[in-house]
């Protein structure tokens, strides 16, 4: 990454208990699928480039190779992630040490970013998060963010506006909120920007998938106020494209942008890109095999991908008494650390509780490869591994 190979003792490390990297996880890093111009991600990444290289241009920089290790700071503090948010847990986060975490968002580079000077930017990268397993979620993705819009809020600084140049500001990018912008619109300068936003992803939606019907749902983002989301009306269903929401002024401040008002934005491309080419497993999105690289090419957004084979599925319970210790991520991490990508999904089947107030659990662990067909006997074995394995996590004990 950046030039730089990330070497395994520096993010798994077995014997720290304030880490929960596996190896399923380092063996992900670097690999940059966004940077491949032939690859689907790569295909996304280019054409949002387009829009905002078209629609403003010369004014992003991008950034599609910072390091994915970053601080606790970068990743929550930076962008005000409440002390008790659940995604500072060792259940949602992967932590290399108690300081150090794969960044779950791209936003933790906002606030260095913005200290460095920069005003318009565009972040793409691999994102890290402990999630549950189907067919839509993977512990690696890949996401935008954008922070496209930084205005001098000239509401707010009328003394400092006589003394600047004008012409000078707007050559350097700067979107200058004039008095004419807001005067007699009884606007402010959150409401300014948030009219703006929205006119802008409207566009990008636009952009990626044609006329579509859109909708905006107001949201909560701990780094975003007002925060929203937007959907499009898709293949017969509701879709959610991105998160995005003004600038909390906190972080503008506390980064040297004092009197400003902006905009971000946070976008997952293998959810779009799943839509747009047809891709039904994320897990495909991995694959070194020719019969699906082959089938992108750069500069083709939205080719549909021809399924080459579907191999048959094996499925196997797995029910065990649940305790304290339990967490469905931490199950699904167990199994794929053992089956690898071949897992495709984990559903929790039937979910009991007896008098003594005891709970069990059965899960249906589906199995599946993309490339063969798997024997009964291979899957047996990685089952009885997985269940005697997390037996032991909960349990803390063995099973002989
Ligand atoms: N970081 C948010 C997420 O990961 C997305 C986002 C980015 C929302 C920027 C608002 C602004 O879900």
């Amino acid at each position: 990454v950046g030039g730089v190979k990330i070497a395994r003792e520096d993010v798994v490390k077995e014997d720290d208990p304030t880490n929960n990297v596996p190896d399923t996880i380092y063996s992900k890093i670097g690999l940059q699928l966004h940077r491949r111009d032939n690859h689907p991600l790569g295909i996304l990444k280019n054409t949002i480039y387009d829009y905002f290289d078209k629609s403003f241009p010369g004014q992003f920089v991008k950034f599609d190779d910072l390091c994915p290790l970053v601080s606790t700071k970068q990743n929550f503090d930076d962008v005000l992630v409440p002390a008790d948010h659940v995604s500072r847990s060792y259940n949602d986060t992967y932590y290399v040490d108690s300081q150090t975490v794969l960044r779950c968002h791209t936003s933790a580079h906002q606030a260095e970013l913005l200290r460095e000077g920069h005003r318009h930017f565009l972040v793409i990268g691999d994102v890290y998060r402990r999630d549950s397993i189907d067919s839509t979620h993977y512990p690696v993705f890949h996401q935008v963010t954008v922070f496209p819009r930084l205005y001098l809020n000239v509401f707010k600084t009328r003394y400092v506006m006589n003394s600047i140049d004008l012409s000078r500001i707007q050559m350097e990018g700067f979107r200058v909120f004039s008095p004419d912008d807001w005067s007699g619109s009884g606007m402010d300068g959150t409401a300014y920007a948030a009219t703006d936003l929205k006119k802008t992803l409207e566009g990008l939606a636009t952009h990626l998938f044609g006329a579509v019907e859109m909708r905006w749902v107001d949201t909560y983002f701990p780094f975003t106020n007002p925060s929203f989301e937007l959907e499009i009306y898709f293949q017969g269903d509701w879709l959610e494209v991105l998160g995005c929401g003004v600038t909390e002024q906190e972080i503008l401040k506390s980064n040297g942008r004092t009197d400003h008002v902006a905009w971000a934005f946070g976008l997952g491309l293998e959810r779009l890109a799943m839509v747009l080419f047809d891709i039904p497993d994320i897990r495909l999105f991995w694959s070194n095999d020719q019969r699906f690289t082959s089938q992108f090419s750069k500069g083709k957004l939205g080719v549909k991908f021809k399924p080459f084979s579907k191999f048959p599925p094996c499925y196997k319970d797995m029910s065990f008494w649940i305790n304290d210790e339990f967490t469905e991520n931490n199950l699904c991490e167990v199994v794929r650390g053992i089956a690898g990508d071949l897992v495709e999904e984990v559903k929790l089947i039937d979910n009991f509780t007896n008098k003594k107030g005891m709970t069990s659990h059965c899960y249906r662990i589906a199995y599946r490869s993309m490339e063969r067909s798997l024997t009964d006997e291979e899957i047996n074995d990685m089952q009885v591994r997985a269940t005697e394995l997390h037996y032991t996590m909960i349990f803390k004990c063995c099973l002989d």
